[in-house]
C-alpha cells in the first residue's frame, strides 16, 4: 500500500539549502527511488549520481538522516512513515549541486600508491600464490569505490588541512592488499603508508568499517595488520638486529 513520505533534500551548492518534498513511496522502494520519482515529479533540475541501483557500483553514496550511506541500497521500510527523511550530500567533498560531490581527492589518492610489482621472472600466468594469500586480499577487492569511508573518515571530514598528508582508509587498504601480497616485489610498503599515506593519523575508531557497504573490516583487517608491520620494522630490535645481518 503506498503512502507519502516527507523528504528534506539538499538543493543547490554550498549557498542552497535543505526544502521540504512530500512524495509518494511504494512497497519495496529504496531512498533512490524516492529521489528518482522527486526528480520525475517535482523537481527534474536535481542532481543525483547513480548508475547499477544494485550496490554494485559505488555512485549513489549520500547521507541519510546524518548517516553514510548508498541510497540504492537503503529500504523505505527500514524508517517510520511519520518520519522526515533527510537527504544530503557527502559532507566530506566539495559539493558540485544538490547530492553530487566531487570526489576527485580519492583518484588522486589513489594514483598515489604505487602499482603491484611482480617478481621480474615472472610472466603473466605464472603467479603461484596459497589460496590463503588469495583469501585475505580478495576481502579487499570486494570495494565498490562508493567512497562513505573516506566520507566518514573524521581525519579530513572536519579537517580538509589534513587531505595532502592522509590517504584515508579505503586506500591505506589498498597499500595493506599490496603489502599482504605475497608476490609483491615493492621495497617497503609498510613505510609508504606511514610517511607517504598518513598511516599514523588514523586512530583506529572503526568508523570507515561501520559505515562500509561491503562489510569489509578496514581497520581489523588492514589499517591494524599495517599499523603493526610499521611498529616491527621500525621499532622490534630483534627484527632490526635480524634484518641488518641478513642485509
Ligand atoms: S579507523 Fe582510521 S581510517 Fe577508519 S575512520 Fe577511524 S581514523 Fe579513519
Ligand atoms: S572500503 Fe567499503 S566504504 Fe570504502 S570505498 Fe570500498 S566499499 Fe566503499
Ligand atoms: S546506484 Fe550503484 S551502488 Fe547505488
Amino acid at each position: 500500500m503506498g503512502y507519502q513520505a516527507h523528504f528534506r533534500v539538499w538543493r543547490g551548492g554550498d549557498d542552497g539549502g535543505l526544502r521540504d518534498y512530500t512524495v509518494e513511496v511504494n512497497e519495496g522502494e529504496v531512498v533512490l527511488d524516492i529521489i528518482h520519482r522527486l526528480q520525475a515529479t517535482q523537481c527534474p533540475d536535481m542532481a543525483v549520481r547513480w548508475n547499477c541501483k544494485a550496490g554494485k557500483c559505488g555512485s549513489c553514496s549520500a547521507e541519510i538522516n546524518g548517516r553514510p550511506r548508498l541510497m540504492c541500497m537503503t529500504r523505505m521500510s527500514t524508517f517510520d512513515r511519520a518520519e522526515t527523511i533527510t537527504v544530503t550530500p557527502m559532507r566530506t567533498f566539495p559539493l558540485v549541486k544538490d547530492l553530487v560531490t566531487d570526489v576527485s581527492y580519492n583518484y588522486t589518492k589513489a594514483r598515489e600508491v604505487p602499482a603491484f610489482k611482480p617478481p621480474a621472472e615472472l610472466g603473466p600466468g605464472e603467479y603461484r600464490m596459497q589460496q590463503v594469500d588469495v583469501q585475505r586480499s580478495q576481502e579487499f577487492r570486494k570495494c565498490i569505490e562508493c567512497f562513505l569511508c573516506q566520507n566518514t573518515c573524521h581525519v579530513i571530514r572536519d579537517h580538509s588541512e589534513n587531505e595532502e598528508a592522509f590517504s584515508g582508509p579505503r586506500y591505506l587498504m589498498r597499500v595493506a592488499e599490496l603489502e599482504m601480497h605475497p608476490l609483491d616485489q615493492a621495497e617497503n610498503r609498510p613505510e609508504e603508508a606511514r610517511g607517504d599515506h598518513g598511516l599514523g593519523f588514523c586512530n583506529i575508531t572503526k568508523c570507515c568499517t561501520d559505515v562500509c557497504p561491503e562489510n569489509i573490516r578496514i581497520t581489523d583487517n588492514a589499517l591494524i595488520p599495517l599499523k603493526e608491520r610499521v611498529a616491527d620494522r621500525r621499532y622490534d630490535p630483534i627484527l632490526r638486529l635480524f634484518r641488518r645481518k641478513r642485509d
